[in-house]
């Protein structure tokens, strides 16, 4: 019965034999086993018809059977997916990582795993109105989480990324029907006030030990340890990030890190209430004019702080020309298309 409503992919843990290729499916038991640990730390059970998948690990890509050249593509892309700073001042111009919001390499539940991506798209996009590949959706992240500039679409950087998602999705079938399991960063449900005080007091406590008491994060030696929660280091006004739902959801599943679930719905809303009320590079669609930019993306904007008033000290956030470490506003690659 459970087979019927579980598809999983190769899971790597010891239940699998060592023959098992990328698209074996993984156990009953073992599905069981991942849902168990998973509910244990407080995160909810897939409902009944949802896709749970587990994707497969560097290990397991080790043994799996597939062309050596696909094999090394595949460890590049991962290379690229956690050490993105390689790429720092050519293609990033922030201390982000693709990691350093999607835990685990890309394969964490509640976490925005990538491997959807790969069997959703091509689909249209609201965001920027048009039909997307995979590879635009990477290139979304690069405009907006790590205020950059993509690597072209087709070259090798892009390509490995593309493989390294795909590779994590082996053995899902491709538009799948039901939902899937732990899909993006689920928001608990908005609380009816929420507090910037209780979010500064909270970020204080519980979140400065790492990120420390001005968001700006700590990087020793060019590396990132703790990623930038604001400032020019951190993700552009036009992230998901900036969305106070998308934050809350993020904080509530993930931080503080090791510890999901251990801060309240309340206490996740208003962390991500201060957090998304302080200050960040320009949004890259920016018009010259703050509130016309927000009404312009008036979808995505009605769930930020952009060009709206900080209640602690009547700023209006979002008014300025500073656009990070990045020496322009909009990369000039990322374009609309009509197929007309
Ligand atoms: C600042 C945080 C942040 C960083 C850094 C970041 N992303 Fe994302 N990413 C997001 C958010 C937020 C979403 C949207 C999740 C949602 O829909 O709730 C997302 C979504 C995605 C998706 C779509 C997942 C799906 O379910 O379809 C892919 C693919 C992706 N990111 C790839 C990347 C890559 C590649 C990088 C590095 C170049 C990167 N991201 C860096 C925050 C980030
Ligand atoms: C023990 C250290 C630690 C604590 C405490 C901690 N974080 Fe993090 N946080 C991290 C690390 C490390 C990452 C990046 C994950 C990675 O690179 O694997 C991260 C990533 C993030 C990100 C996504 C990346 C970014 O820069 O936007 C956000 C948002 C975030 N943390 C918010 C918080 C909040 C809010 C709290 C307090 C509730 C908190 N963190 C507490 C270590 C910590």
């Amino acid at each position: 019965m459970i087979r019927k409503f579980f598809q999983v992919a190769l899971s790597g843990t010891v239940l699998l034999s060592s023959t098992a290729a990328a698209n074996d499916y993984a156990s009953d038991a073992e599905i069981q086993q991942y849902i168990e640990t998973l509910t244990e730390m407080g995160f909810p059970a897939p409902k009944e018809d949802q896709l749970v998948h587990i994707p497969p690990t560097m290990e397991d890509l080790e043994d799996a059977d597939i062309h050596p050249e696909l094999k090394r593509v595949i460890r590049r892309g991962y290379d690229l997916f956690t050490n993105t700073q390689q790429l720092r001042g050519k293609n990033v111009f922030n201390n982000m990582n693709c990691s350093s919001c999607h835990l685990g390499a890309g394969r964490v539940p509640f976490s925005a795993p990538i491997w959807p991506a790969a069997v959703t798209l091509p689909d249209y996009r609201g965001k920027n109105g048009h039909v997307n590949t995979l590879e635009e959706r990477i290139a979304g992240c690069f405009a907006y989480s790590m205020n950059g500039k993509p690597p072209a679409y087709g070259s090798d950087d892009m390509v490995a990324l593309a493989t390294y998602h795909t590779w994590l999705a082996s053995g899902v079938e491709m538009y799948p029907k039901q939902s899937i399991y732990g899909r993006g960063f689920p928001a608990p449900e908005r609380p009816g006030k929420l507090s910037y005080a209780n979010g500064e007091r909270l970020f204080q406590e519980q979140c400065a030990v790492c990120h420390q008491e001005d968001g700006s994060g700590l990087r020793v030696d060019g590396q990132t340890v703790y990623p930038a929660l604001w400032g020019n280091n951190s993700n552009n006004w036009g992230a998901g990030m900036v969305r106070i739902f998308t934050a809350a959801g993020f904080i509530k599943n993930n931080m503080p890190l090791g510890q999901p679930h251990s801060l309240s719905d309340q206490q996740a809303w208003d962390i991500a209430y201060y957090m998304n009320s302080q200050e960040r590079p320009q949004d890259p669609r920016y018009t010259g004019e703050v509130k016309e930019t927000a009404e312009k993306h008036k979808n995505f904007h009605q769930h930020s702080m952009y060009g709206k008033i900080r209640e602690s000290d009547g700023k209006l956030l979002g008014d300025h020309d500073n656009t990070g470490d990045k020496p322009f506003l909009k990369p000039d690659n990322l374009r609309p298309r009509s197929f007309e």
